[in-house]
Formats: structure tokens, sequence, C-alpha cells
């Protein structure tokens, strides 16, 4: 049920989120190979910036998101595979494909370090992990007070979205041979308060 209820109010919810992220996903997607994987792709928020004839495949485990999810694949042209499954177990081959895209998942999936390791297992040599993450406020903040107080009631709303996580450091130290981060916050109203500050950038195999 309530992964029902969230698949049906996720784009209204997220309308203005995606609204004032645009500019900076054009900016991050822009050499974005014809081979993608996506985790945790929701309603399809990014399936914009893939060019036309882009091979993709998504790995999202709420089947409430699917239809939705082949709709805009099928309108933007690109040539979607679905997997109804969770990431911390993917059934892709090793070193397939040129890239994975991640974009406000990590803060839900159970264990964000084994959907890190998969990433790194799918990606070939060289290939790149795009990712827009909102993450923990530094330690000792009130920020990170206040998501620590929200996280029980935001994570019942939020289908299991942790605010205070670390999840750009869970990047910097997945193994990955560079990675480009940049924070940067999210004003209010397109993200609540406790929900930011956002890192995102690409971090190479
Ligand atoms: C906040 S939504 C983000 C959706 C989309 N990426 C976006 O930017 O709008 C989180 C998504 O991650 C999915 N998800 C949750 N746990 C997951 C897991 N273990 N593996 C893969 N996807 C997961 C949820 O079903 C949901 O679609």
């Amino acid at each position: 049920m309530r992964k029902w209820l969230f698949a049906r109010w996720y784009n209204k919810i997220m309308e203005k989120y995606e609204a004032y992220i645009s500019q900076r996903k054009q900016a991050l997607f822009t050499d974005l190979p014809t081979t993608v994987m996506e985790i945790g792709p929701g309603t399809g928020a990014n399936l914009g910036y893939l060019s036309q004839g882009c091979k993709w495949i998504g790995i999202e485990p709420n089947p409430y998101m699917h239809p939705q999810l082949r709709e805009k694949a099928a309108s933007h042209g690109v040539e979607a595979e679905f997997r109804v499954a969770t990431a911390e177990g993917i059934d892709v081959d090793d070193a397939s494909v040129d890239a994975v895209l991640c974009t406000l998942v990590l803060c839900s999936v159970r264990d964000p370090q084994q959907v890190l390791n998969e990433a790194l297992r799918v990606l070939k040599p060289g290939g790149k992990f795009y990712f827009i993450e909102h993450v923990a406020a530094p330690q000792g903040t009130w920020l990170r007070r206040w998501q620590r107080v929200m996280r029980p009631i935001w994570s019942g709303f939020a289908d299991g979205c942790r605010p205070d996580r670390e999840t750009g450091a869970a990047i910097q130290n997945a193994g990955f041979r560079s990675v480009e981060l940049e924070g940067f916050r999210v004003p209010f109203p397109p993200a609540l308060p406790f929900v930011s500050p956002h890192v995102a950038g690409v971090a190479v195999k």
C-alpha cells in the first residue's frame, strides 16, 4: 500500500525539485553514453536526459513505478529493459555497461555499500557512475540533529528514505579510480530543509 501511494504521488511531490535541478542534470548528464543502467529510476525523472536509441536497463523494485517508466521510456525513444529487483544483487553481467545512473536512491536502499559494489561490478573499466544524492549534514550541526529526529517519520512517509546517510563519503570510499563530487543546497520549497545538503558528481571505475 505504501509503495503504491509513493508511486502515485511521487511526480507531484517532485515537480518543483525537478524544475530546480534540471540545469544541473543537463550539465552532469551531458556526455552520457549509449548503454546505461539506472538504479532506482522511480517514475523516470532521468529518461529525458538520455539520447534517443540509448539502451537503458532500469533496476526498480517498486512495481507500481513501472507503468510510468515504460510510458516515459517509449516517449523518449529509449530502448528500455526492466528488472523488478533491488540493486543489492543486480542480474546484469560483469563489466557490461558504460554508465550507471543513480539519483536520490542511496538514501533508500537497504545496503548502500553493496549497491556501490554492484555498480562497480557491472561497469566496464573506465565506465562512469553518475550520481545526485541528498546526504547527512555535518556532525554537530542543528541540521544533523534535525535529520536524526525526522528520520523515522520521513522514512515511513518516503519509502525508507534516511536523511542522515553519509552517502558522499560512501561513494568516495567505494573503490572508484576517481570521484568528482560537488556539494550544494536545494532551497526550500523544492526540497524539505532536512533533505539537504546534496552532492552530485561522476565517479570513474
Ligand atoms: C526517491 S526515489 C528516486 C527515484 C528517481 N531516481 C528520481 O531521481 O526521481 C527512490 C527510488 O529508489 C528505489 N529503490 C529503493 N530501494 C531500492 C533498492 N534496494 N534497489 C534499487 N532501487 C531501490 C525506490 O523504489 C524508488 O523508485
